[in-house]
Formats: C-alpha cells, sequence, structure tokens
C-alpha cells in the first residue's frame, strides 16, 4: 500500500544520546506546509519530548538553498527521554527526528548512535559525490524506509556501489539475517568498500570489469551483456541510485532484465533517473533546470555532453515506462526529483519504485 507522507526536506546535524536523553539538532523545512512539530523517535518507538526549539534562524541554509522557502528560519534543536530499556547494550540504536506539518508526518531524518563503521576520508568519499556522506548515506536509508518500507532483514543488491555509501547506513541498520551485496565497474572503489567494510561478514563486494566511458574506458566486458553474478530470485530489494544516470540503452535494458531476474518475486527495486516529462522538458528550455540533457543520443534518449555520453544520461517518461515493462517490471511509484527545478521532491534524481509484474 502506498505510504502518505507529507514532503519535507532537511538535514541531522548532531545528535547524541546523554544519560537518559536524547538530544537532536539539525535543520528542515515542509515543501508543501510549514513544520509544526517534530517527535524524536528511538527503533521506531516515540519518546516523550522534553524540550522542542523549531524555526531558529538558519542564514547559512538560506545561503546554501535560498531556493527553499522557509530556509532562513528552520534550524530545530529537540531533547526526547530515553528509557534505559530501549538503549542497545552495544549502541546501535536507530534514532528518526519524525517531523509533522499539520497533522501528516514527513521525512524522517535518521542516524544511528554511536556509529560503528569508521567514515571514508573526504577524498573517497568525494568518488561518489559531493554532499556529507554520512548524512547522504542515512537519507537514503530513510526513503528506502519510507516509500519501500525496506525490513531489516532484507537481502540487498546494490549494482554501481562505488565505495559504500549506500552500504553504510545499511550496515548499521540490517540485522545479521539481512544481506548486502554490491558489485561496481571501479577497481580502486571496491578496494575501498571492502577496506571500510571488512568487519561485516554479511557485506560483499565484487569488481566487474565493465565498461564505461566516465567511470571504466578501459573495461573488459559490455554492461549491456552482462549477467549479475547472482542466481534468480536471490534478493528482495535492489538499490541503485545514481547509476542508471549513466547507463545508455541497451545497458539499461540489461540491467533492468538483470534486476527483474534476480528480485524474488514479492521484492522491489528503488532506482533513480533523470526522466523527462514535460516539465522536465520545459525546464530545460527556458534554462532553469539545474542539468540541461538535452542532445539526443537515441530515440527517447539524451545526453548533457555527447563526447562522453555517459556523463549523464536522461530518458524520456514513455521510453522508460516502455523498457521497465519490457523488462518484467511494473513502475508501483514514481517521486519525482528536484533536479528540474521542482519546489516539492524527495531527492535530487527521479524515484522510481519497480516491482516485478504478477506472474501469466
Ligand atoms: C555517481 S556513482 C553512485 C554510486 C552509488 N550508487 C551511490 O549512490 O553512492 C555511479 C557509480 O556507478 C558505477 N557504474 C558505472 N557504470 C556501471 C555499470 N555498468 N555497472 C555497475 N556500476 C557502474 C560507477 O563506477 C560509480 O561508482
Amino acid at each position: 500500500m502506498k505510504n502518505a507522507f507529507s514532503h519535507t526536506f532537511g538535514a541531522l546535524d548532531d545528535i547524541s544520546v546523554d544519560g537518559p536523553l536524547a538530544r537532536a539538532s539539525g535543520w528542515i523545512v515542509g515543501l508543501e506546509g510549514g513544520i509544526t512539530d517534530l517527535v524524536l523517535k528511538c527503533d521506531d518507538l516515540p519518546l516523550p519530548t522534553e524540550s522542542i526549539e523549531i524555526g531558529l534562524p538558519s542564514p547559512d541554509v538560506q545561503q546554501a538553498w535560498p531556493q527553499l522557502h522557509g530556509s532562513a528560519a528552520c534550524r530545530f534543536r529537540l531533547t526526547a527521554k530515553l528509557t534505559s530499556s530501549l538503549v542497545q547494550p552495544d549502541g546501535g540504536n536507530l534514532f528518526s527526528v519524525v517531523p509533522f506539518a499539520g497533522c501528516e508526518s514527513g521525512v524522517p531524518l535518521e542516524r544511528v548512535v554511536p556509529l560503528q563503521v569508521a567514515v571514508p576520508t573526504a577524498e573517497q568519499a568525494l568518488t561518489v559525490g559531493h554532499g556529507d556522506f554520512v548524512e547522504t548515506s542515512f537519507s537514503m536509508l530513510s526513503l528506502f524506509r519510507l516509500v519501500a518500507n525496506l525490513k531489516k532483514d532484507a537481502r540487498v543488491l546494490d549494482p554501481g556501489c562505488g565505495i559504500g555509501r549506500i552500504a553504510y547506513a545499511l550496515c548499521h541498520y540490517l540485522s545479521p539475517v539481512g544481506r548486502y551485496a554490491g558489485f561496481d565497474v571501479s577497481r580502486e572503489a571496491i578496494a575501498v568498500a571492502k577496506t571500510i567494510f571488512a568487519g561485516k561478514s554479511n557485506f560483499s563486494f565484487s569488481h566487474a570489469d565493465l565498461r564505461n566511458a566516465m567511470y571504466n574506458p578501459g573495461g573488459h566486458i559490455a554492461s549491456d551483456e552482462f549477467q549479475f553474478p547472482f542466481a534468480d530470485k536471490t534478493f528482495d530489494f535492489t538499490v541503485m541510485t545514481s547509476v542508471f544516470t549513466h547507463l545508455l540503452p541497451a545497458e539499461v535494458r540489461n540491467y533492468l532484465a538483470e534486476i527483474a531476474r534476480t528480485l524474488a518475486d514479492d521484492g522491489s527495486c528503488f532506482a533513480t533517473f533523470f526522466v523527462l516529462d514535460d516539465l522536465a522538458k520545459a525546464s530545460i528550455k527556458s534554462g532553469s533546470a539545474t542539468l540541461s540533457i538535452s542532445h539526443p543520443y537515441a530515440p527517447g534518449c539524451f545526453v548533457q555532453n555527447p563526447a562522453v555520453p555517459e556523463n549523464a544520461v536522461a530518458y524520456d517518461a514513455a521510453t522508460l515506462a516502455a523498457m521497465i515493462s519490457e523488462a518484467g517490471l511494473a513502475i508501483e511509484e514514481v517521486h519525482w526529483g528536484q533536479w528540474p527545478g521542482r519546489s516539492v521532491f524527495l531527492s535530487y534524481q527521479d524515484i522510481y519504485l519497480l516491482k516485478k509484474k504478477a506472474a501469466g
């Protein structure tokens, strides 16, 4: 069943446990209405609020996000009472700051406290994009839980895992029964990931020497023929964030088919794309989109830079829908991204939640 929520956006700067109190601070804006309340949860159980301040001045946020309504006064400080029975003896509680815009809850800001795995260096983190590595990782986990109801015991596949930005929050969230497998075309990224997650026996990373003009130009295997190295129906959840945005049509078709093959019948896939719907096309034309992906590459496929097409690839909405259907997948939900200049969004790229089509 589709989850109802209000669109909110923010970041958690700090969360700590101080004796019987848990304290959180950060910033948050409501994209569909102002924030009226915050509730701190520990492992999904609401904690009694001790003190709360919302709408505090935030000139730094306004400078970074001038387009967000309310960004000038969106900082918060929140303290809640923590009963000792809730605290895991070895640490590792998942804390969620749940925002409310009126009576509807928004997108939680989440973090496991204390972190149990060393954070990669700034240089390593830059290989998967700008932005705070830990914050981005946990904000994606929050979306997996919100949009796809990701369970702690899930078996997760992460094609194009890079150094493990998605794996980072997952290794704090998945139970010992849960499993994670990531692969990537970058030998260096996989070497870094193997070091970061060395202590996590239910996490595995492998290198696939696939050609990608941007990430692995000398690769020996074509991505459009690559068979994922896993048996049919192995995974409950496949995540592909910021990877389809670097794949050309034949590769997208093959990866969608491989996702369908390796997903369990009731599994789901959380994938991000740049999708050209009418709004995105108009924004690119008027120059208001953050990316101008306008060079035709193939029918229904456009690229930003014809010299290195894999730099940023976008698909016409109808073309992508046809590719998804041909692969045996069905679109469950679409959450349009901020990239073309939308003011209501969950993330920068467009999110597609896919399920396997029912057999027969
Ligand atoms: C922008 S990064 C995103 C990394 C990761 N998914 C994340 O969200 O943190 C894109 C990643 O896709 C990988 N990649 C590119 N082509 C690929 C392919 N054909 N198969 C698997 N990974 C690929 C790159 O090496 C790179 O690590």
